[in-house]
C-alpha cells in the first residue's frame, strides 16, 4: 500500500521542519517524498497541516472499573479522532494502577493508539505508603502519579522522588493542598461569590508547587506538574527552571481557553467544573506567556470522562472533569494559533517532542524509514462536535460548531479517514 500526501504544510518540531512538502508512505513506513510513485491513496493536503501523531501525557481512561465512562479501546479511538496516537493514562481507576499486574493489563488491552500507563505513587492512591514503583516501571509504567489527588505527606513525596530518580522517570504532581481547597468547586473570588459556590484559592496550588519544587531540588528527582492553572505556580516554575531544578509542567486546553467568567456565563453547567478550577483572565494570560517562554513544556488534555447521571448532578455534587481528546487540537488551533498567539512549531512541540522527552519516549517526530504516525489537519474545516467517540459526553463543546478538523490519522498501515464526517 502506497500513500502520497501532497502539498501539505509539514510542521514537525522534532526535525525543526516547517515547510510545504510531500510525503510517501509505503507499507506503513515513511520513505520520503516519492514524486514518481503512483500511489494507492493520494491525499491532497494543500492548505492542510501535516503533523506527527500527537502525544497526550495526561488522559483518564476509566478501565478498569468504570467501563461505562471510557475503556482503553474507546479512549484510544477518541484519541485517534483527535490526532493523538499516544495516550498516557492516569492511575485513578478502580482499582487504581498501583502494581505491575495492572500496568501489564493496560499495555496488553486492545487499543488503536499507543497507551502508556502511569503508575500510582502510593498504594491504592491513599497517600500513606509507597506503591511498588520498581515493579510498575519494570512492567512498563512511564511515570508515577496519584493524579486526581495530591500526595499530602511530604515525606512520602520525598521518597517517591528518590525512587523515581533511580528509574529516571518523572513524578507527576497533582498540586493541590486539600486543606486549602476544601469543599471548593470553582475558583475562589468574585465569581464564586456571585454564584454562591465554595471557592478553591490559587494558593492551594501554589503552595504545593513550591513544596514539590523544594523536594525536587533536595532529592535531585524530576517533578512534572500536571494541569498548572495559576499565575503564582507559573512564576515558581519559571524561577525553579532558571535555578536548574528538574521541573517540567503542563497546561490543559481548558485552562488556556476558558476562565471563571465562562463558569458565570454558563451558570451551574457542570461541563465547566474542572479541577483545578477555571481561573482568572490574568492566570490565563500567564499560562499562555509560560507556553511561549518555555516555562510550560506541554499541553495535555486531562481528558476526564464522566457518566451523564453523575455529571448532571448539582454543580456542588458533580465530579470534576471534561473530555478533551477530540476537541483539543481544533479549539487550540482556532483560539491560539490562528489568532497568532502561538506559532505552529511552538504549539506542536508542546504536543509531540516535549512530552516525549519528559517521558523518555523515542517518538513525536516524522521518522523516515520507520512506522508512520502522522495526522493531516484542516485548520479551516468547520464541523459540529455532536457525536463524541468517547463513551462520555461531558464537554463544554458538545453541540458546538468548531473550526479545524482532523482529516486523516495514519498509524503504520492503518489509515483513519475522517473526511466524510
Ligand atoms: O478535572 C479533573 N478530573 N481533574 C483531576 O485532577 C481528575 C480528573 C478526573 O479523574 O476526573
Amino acid at each position: 500500500m502506497k500513500i502520497r500526501i501532497v502539498g501539505g504544510r509539514i510542521v514537525d518540531p522534532g526535525n525543526n521542519r516547517d515547510e510545504i512538502a510531500d510525503i510517501l508512505i509505503v507499507d506503513g513506513k515513511i520513505v520520503g517524498a516519492g514524486e514518481a510513485v503512483q500511489p494507492d491513496l493520494l491525499i491532497d493536503a494543500r492548505g492542510k497541516i501535516v503533523i506527527p501523531g500527537l502525544i497526550d501525557m495526561h488522559t483518564h481512561l476509566r478501565e478498569p472499573g468504570r467501563e461505562d465512562e471510557e475503556t482503553i479501546y474507546t479512549g484510544s479511538i477518541a484519541g485517534v479522532a483527535g490526532g493523538f496516537t499516544t495516550l498516557v493514562c492516569m492511575a485513578n481507576t478502580t482499582p487504581p494502577v498501583d502494581n505491575g499486574g495492572l500496568v501489564r493489563f493496560i499495555l496488553e488491552a486492545k487499543k488503536e493508539a499507543t497507551v502508556l500507563p502511569v503508575g500510582a505513587i502510593t498504594k491504592s492512591r491513599m497517600g500513606k505508603e509507597l506503591a511498588e514503583i520498581g515493579d510498575m516501571v519494570e512492567a512498563g509504567a512511564v511515570a508515577i502519579s496519584d493524579d486526581g489527588d495530591p500526595v499530602l505527606d511530604s515525606g512520602i513525596m520525598r521518597r517517591a522522588l528518590e525512587y523515581a530518580k533511580i528509574f529516571d522517570i518523572p513524578v507527576i504532581s497533582h498540586a493541590e493542598d486539600k486543606r486549602l481547597s476544601g469543599r471548593g468547586v470553582v475558583n475562589e473570588g468574585v465569581v464564586a461569590l456571585k454564584l454562591g459556590l465554595p471557592g478553591i484559592p490559587s494558593i492551594a496550588e501554589d503552595i504545593m508547587v513550591a513544596r514539590d519544587i523544594y523536594l525536587a531540588k533536595y532529592t535531585g528527582g524530576r517533578v512534572h506538574f500536571a494541569h498548572v492553572s495559576t499565575e503564582g505556580a507559573v512564576s515558581l516554575i519559571r524561577e525553579a527552571k532558571a535555578e536548574g531544578v528538574k521541573v517540567t509542567a503542563e497546561v490543559t486546553p481548558h485552562h488556556l481557553i476558558f476562565t471563571e467568567e465562562d463558569v458565570l456565563a454558563n451558570p451551574y453547567d457542570t461541563n465547566y467544573k474542572v479541577n483545578p478550577p477555571l481561573r482568572t483572565e490574568r492566570d490565563r494570560v500567564a499560562l499562555i506567556e509560560a507556553l511561549k517562554d518555555g516555562t510550560i513544556d506541554v499541553i495535555a488534555t486531562d481528558h476526564a470522562p464522566h457518566a451523564s447521571f453523575e455529571k448532571e448532578l448539582q454543580f456542588i455534587d458533580a465530579p470534576f472533569g471534561i473530555i478533551g481528546l477530540e476537541t483539543a487540537l481544533p479549539v487550540l488551533v482556532d483560539k491560539l494559533v490562528n489568532t497568532g498567539e502561538l506559532d505552529w512549531i511552538t504549539f506542536i512541540a508542546k504536543l509531540t517532542v516535549n512530552p516525549a522527552k519528559i517521558l523518555g519516549l523515542d517518538k513525536g517526530w516524522l521518522k523516515e524509514g520507520e512506522s508512520a504516525e502522522l495526522v493531516v489537519f484542516d485548520p479551516e474545516a468547520e464541523w459540529v462536535f455532536d457525536s463524541p467517540r468517547s463513551l462520555s459526553r461531558n464537554s463544554p463543546f458538545l453541540g458546538k460548531r468548531l473550526k479545524g478538523k482532523v482529516l486523516y490519522t495514519i498509524v503504520g498501515e492503518k489509515v483513519w479517514d475522517f473526511t466524510g464526517e
